[in-house]
């Protein structure tokens, strides 16, 4: 990736849900089932970019964009999660859609499956099944095969935490399975085994030919002792950071195995709770080494920092969040957004960066997601979003000039409102405004479309890097 982009995701911005032949995916089937998400927002229409391709592209045109970060609707290209079922027309989309951006000089960085899994594979046990690492493969050979002649930039899952805990440990999004304690576990270990096999693919039939990059898209709040003249309050917060972030970090970037601390407290938690063996699974010798250095680059999503501090976790019923032995809270002097919970706390991201630096050997990272959400209603005075690229970006420059951390590229999320899961189209992440009560879905430059315009014109960061 060279230097700044913006990004967006399939569901969140296609709508097409069921034309040209593509299957429904568990978004489709949970957000038209009345009473999930407000005002029973769908991503049926969405942003209608599967109608409105020319128009994204004039968008990412105008604001000089380096990449652009888009996802691949998995039951566009395979209906049935499958290669039996493949849809010429879903691969025409996207092949119009990466021809375009290179025709405009714009990289494109794929992520090959950003949360809608299609729903015929979710009837089949989705991430519990272990089968699921051979049919993901599958797709993924196929992505590398169509695509990978002009992308050479792959992110295979995105926020796989985000799947496994909220996904099937919450319940909270689809497919909302409840079990906390151990199904969380059971798909994480899918997610990392599929990721890895994946990549191998692409190592071993692709990239002699198409020399590309492979990574997975990870997701970190910054986590912030209470008290750092505390060392359990430290000790919380670094265990906070190595079950959200090394929990697939750990695997992939250092040794092929769950970080010391999740095993340690999982297996200790099991055995408080009788049971005969951890509910953390554990790898093989040989699947360790399978797993480890199957990434090509550091990619974090980013949006917030939490305050953790030391609390003595329940035994019942099993949970990942009790296994932790910790609590969270807000960093309540940093101002609040949209969006509950996501403050905006600049300067989190600095030692988030830095502690990946540390913790992973001097990665090359790259900044896949950061931003703010408005509301949606927003169309042109976004100066919240403005003062958060501002001082976020200053962050990672400082981390960048004077920590000599390696961040290679920066991502702002998102090109435009759209479809945000829960919160429906309440808020948006846009640096452009989209009227979803409009037909045509007119796509508008809000302040911080300028702004960003701007920072990528002057472009320093990225003179200095090629300078380096
Ligand atoms: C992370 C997700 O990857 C992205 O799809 C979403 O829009 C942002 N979080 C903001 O909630």
């Amino acid at each position: 990736m060279k230097g700044w982009g913006v990004s967006s995701s399939a569901y969140q911005i296609e709508g097409g849900w069921d034309a040209d032949g593509k299957g429904p995916s568990i978004w489709d089937v949970f957000t038209q089932t009345p009473g999930n998400t407000p005002a029973d927002a769908t991503g049926d229409v969405a942003c209608d970019s599967y109608n409105r391709l020319d128009e994204d592209l004039y968008m990412l045109r105008a604001l000089r964009v380096k990449s652009y970060r888009f996802s691949l609707s998995w039951s566009r290209i395979f209906p049935d999660g499958t290669r039996s079922s493949m849809n010429q027309k879903g691969v025409d989309y996207y092949n119009r859609l990466i021809n375009g951006l290179l025709a405009n000089k714009i990289t494109p960085m794929v992520t090959i499956y950003h949360w809608d899994l299609p729903q015929a594979l979710q009837d089949r046990g989705g991430w519990e099944n272990v089968d699921m690492i051979d049919i993901f493969n599958d797709y993924c050979d196929f992505c590398f095969a169509t695509f990978g002649d002009r992308v050479k930039l792959w992110m295979t899952i995105n926020q796989p935490h985000s799947i496994a805990w909220l996904g099937y440990g919450l319940g909270t999004i689809p497919p909302s399975i409840k079990n906390p304690g151990i199904s969380p576990y059971i798909v994480a270990h899918n997610l990392i085994k599929a990721h890895a096999k994946a990549y191998h693919t692409y190592d071993d039939k692709y990239r002699t030919s198409q020399g590309g990059l492979v990574s997975i898209a990870l997701n970190a709040d910054w986590i912030e002792p209470k008290d750092v003249n505390v060392l359990r309050e430290v000790r919380a917060a670094d265990r906070a950071l190595q079950f959200q972030l090394g929990w697939f970090a750990h695997p992939i970037f250092k040794n092929g195995d769950y970080p010391d601390a999740m095993k340690w407290q999982v297996g200790n938690k099991s055995e408080l709770q009788d049971l005969s063996e951890s509910r953390l699974p554990s790898f093989t010798e040989e699947e360790k080494n399978y797993i480890k250095g199957t990434a090509d680059m550091f990619c974090i999503n980013h949006y917030t920092t939490k305050i953790a501090s030391h609390v003595t976790g329940q035994l019942s019923p099993y949970s990942y969040e009790q296994d932790r032995d910790l609590s969270e809270t807000e960093e309540s002097d940093s101002p609040t957004t949209d969006i509950k919970n996501q403050r905006a706390v600049a300067w989190g991201l600095r030692r988030l960066l830095n502690w990946i630096k540390e913790e992973y050997g001097n990665p090359q990272i790259y900044i896949a997601e950061n931003g703010v959400a408005t509301k949606s209603s927003t169309m042109w005075d976004d100066s919240t979003r403005v003062f958060y690229y501002k001082t976020y970006i200053d962050e990672a420059l400082k981390a960048y000039e004077l920590d000599g951390v390696r961040v290679n590229g920066y991502i702002a999320t998102s090109l435009m409102d759209s479809f945000e899961w829960l919160n429906g189209y309440k808020v948006g992440f846009g640096l452009h405004h989209v009227d979803f009560s409009n037909t045509n879905r007119p796509r508008t430059p809000k302040y911080s479309a300028h702004f960003y315009y701007y920072v990528i014109k002057d472009n320093e960061w990225h003179l200095r890097a090629r300078a380096c």
